[in-house]
């Protein structure tokens, strides 16, 4: 079996220090790619090097709304620069937080806006954080990101409503290890509406670890096949089946080799 795990941050204080062993443990359970996601230029950076050490791993480089304040147009030459790495695959994570408001809307609708400006000169697909603030996602990914062809609702944690109006935009969904906790009834409704060849899996890793290993406070990309076997019984396939065809998917989304 081979799965990709489409975001997860293996630059991070909690796995960059044992990733080999964090890797052997992911091959071992049939998660066999990763793509590892950048927060800010220096995460970004990380991610390259760390990418560019493992033939299965691939970055993706941009500032996470958190950090929105912080990016000046420096930050944004330097992501540019970033983006032409060959082991770049997608610009993010990008997008809007309105939950914990670390950065000032007005510079995180700035920071997304000019991140999907880079997506579309070097036709990348973009990650799209989206954290209650939905609408006012869309409206910057009509408004600022028309020419962006490709573009993912990471950790998608919203309704089958809001499910149809991003897949209606011809986006894709990704699904955490939050699909398979308890009180997530809502997402569970929107994973029966995603077709397969717009759904993808990640781990955000080191955060949520899935059910039933919720426990372990370290999240990892090993992790994530609880989450592909929760999510193939939801669509009533066998594992093997699911996973062949969201893998496919996710090679497609991202320009992997097959
Ligand atoms: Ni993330």
């Amino acid at each position: 079996m081979e799965l990709i795990d489409t975001h997860c941050h293996l630059t991070f204080d909690e796995l960059a220090a044992d990733v080999e062993a964090v890797l052997a443990r992911s091959e071992e359970a049939g998660v066999t790619g990763w793509i590892t996601v950048g927060t800010d230029t220096q995460q970004s950076r990380k991610a390259i090097e760390l990418a560019n050490e493992f033939e299965n791993m691939y970055a993706a480089v941009g500032i996470h709304p958190h950090d929105a304040k912080d990016a000046t147009a420096e930050t944004m030459v330097e992501l540019k620069e970033l983006a032409q790495n060959e082991k770049v695959v997608a610009i993010g994570e990008t997008g809007l937080d309105f939950h914990y408001n670390y950065s000032p809307h007005q510079d995180q609708k700035r920071v997304f806006a000019a991140q999907l400006k880079v997506a579309e000169e070097f036709n990348l697909p973009v990650i799209v954080h989206c954290r209650e603030a939905f609408d006012e996602t869309m409206e910057i990914l009509e408004q600022s990101g028309s020419g962006v062809k490709r573009v993912v609702f990471h950790c998608f944690s919203g309704s089958a409503q809001q499910a149809k109006i991003v897949l209606d935009k011809g986006f894709h969904i990704s699904f955490t290890g939050v699909v398979t906790f308890k009180n997530a009834e809502k997402t569970r409704d929107a994973v029966k509406i995603v077709p397969l060849d717009s759904l993808m899996l990640e781990t955000d890793c080191p955060y949520m670890s899935p059910e039933p290993m919720r426990k372990q406070k370290i999240n990892e990309p090993a992790l994530m096949i609880h989450t592909a076997a929760f999510l193939a019984e939801l669509k009533g396939m066998d594992l093997a089946d699911f996973a062949e065809v969201v893998t496919a998917t996710s090679k497609a989304f991202f320009s992997l080799p097959s």
